[in-house]
């Protein structure tokens, strides 16, 4: 569907950017955009196939994707008037952000609007899989509940236990700061250790959100080694790449505690989801709470047979607050480039020096 007037106007004025929507977004909001710019849109949320996609490429001046669409050199090739890609996720695996960069594409992504849902998201997992709250439910409804039994149901102590967070970040930080209600310790790793170019990752707010008070005792970094082999609750955070491609394997499962609990709300392919299947098979980790998979929407076939397994659809910032938060930011950064503004949320600077000129500002 084309929303907003034609793109050519008549009497030699500059043609209206034309902006492409991969994905079905918030109306209110497209149809802002719809004033400034072109849109073709995809409301009814098709799947095109790859030809469709670079089809409509072709025309694009720039583009909004989300985390599952993959924005690769091949596709870029058949877009030759983009100027930019506007990731609706802080998460920018899906894109090969050194393409964007050699072809003079500006690429941006969606920090801190979503840190503190995800935040809330990686506690909803921990303490279902704690308190195996999912697999319960299930056996509850299924007419199996007979009435009271001290050994029913028992979980892992949430509160006084070791939190982990591989991967200290915004989120972490966030997450790291709900702990203290819990009187958890919270360590750490990064792959830097804290110096001083590189302060300790403290608990303190996270941009845009004032309102949570800092209050907390500070994260320790440790080595990954003794991150495994201490956490009861192990939170994964790091971004998704080459270098962290099953990070979390067969290995590193295996030094984790009997019993203990791993959350994975970074990217499916950081845990090696097949050694994680056996590794839960044996105990250990105890359980796991999964947001994200590897090759989602398919994910590993042992998973769904485990109780002692969480999972959901990577809906880690899926509350509308925080999912306008992420379009309209991306929205910024899409109509900051198109207006010739440096956006605000740019993940590749280099490329800004050497960004292409709209087609209006040819010859
Ligand atoms: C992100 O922003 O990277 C999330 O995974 C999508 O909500």
């Amino acid at each position: 569907m084309t929303v907003g007037p034609e793109s050519e106007p008549a009497g030699g004025a500059a043609p209206r950017p034309r902006v492409l929507i991969t994905r079905r977004m918030f109306p209110d909001l497209v149809a802002d955009l719809a004033r400034r710019f072109d849109v073709v849109d995809n409301q009814d949320d098709a799947r095109w196939l790859p030809a469709e996609l670079a089809a409509r490429l072709a025309e694009a001046d720039g583009v909004l994707v989300d985390p599952g669409m993959r924005v690769d050199a091949g596709l870029l090739a058949a877009a030759p008037h983009l100027l930019v890609v506007s990731n609706v996720a802080v998460g920018y695996n899906n894109i090969d952000v050194p393409a964007c960069t050699r072809a003079g594409i500006l690429a941006t992504n969606t920090p801190d609007v979503l840190t503190e849902a995800t935040a809330d998201h990686a506690w909803a997992l921990l303490l279902a899989a704690a308190r195996r709250v999912v697999e319960s439910d299930r056996w509850t409804r299924a007419g199996k509940w007979r009435g009271f039994a001290f050994d029913a149901f028992l979980g892992a102590d949430v509160h006084g236990a070791t939190l982990g967070i591989l991967g200290m970040g915004r989120i972490g930080r966030a997450i790291a700061r709900r702990a203290q209600g819990f009187s958890m310790r919270v360590i750490y790793h990064n792959r830097t250790p804290p110096g001083p170019a590189n302060p300790p990752q403290g608990t303190g707010p996270a941009a845009g959100a004032a309102a949570c008070a800092a209050d907390a005792a500070e994260p320790t970094w440790v080595g990954q080694d003794e991150l495994l082999q201490t956490a009861d609750f192990l939170v994964i955070l790091v971004p998704y790449s080459a270098a962290t491609h099953h990070l979390i394997g067969a290995a590193e499962l295996a030094q984790m505690k009997p019993g203990a609990v791993l959350v994975n709300i970074a990217r499916g392919g950081v845990v090696d989801d097949a050694a994680l299947v056996a590794a839960l098979r044996a105990g250990r980790p105890g359980a796991a709470a999964l947001d994200v998979m590897e090759g989602e929407p398919q994910f590993n076939p042992g998973l769904p047979g485990l109780e002692n397994v969480v999972l959901t659809p990577h809906i880690g910032s899926a509350t509308s607050s925080s999912r306008r938060g992420m379009v309209a930011l991306a929205i910024d950064n899409l109509s900051d480039a198109l207006e010739g503004r440096r956006p605000r949320a740019l993940i590749n600077p280099d490329a800004w020096a050497a960004r292409r000129q709209p087609r209006w500002s040819q010859a």
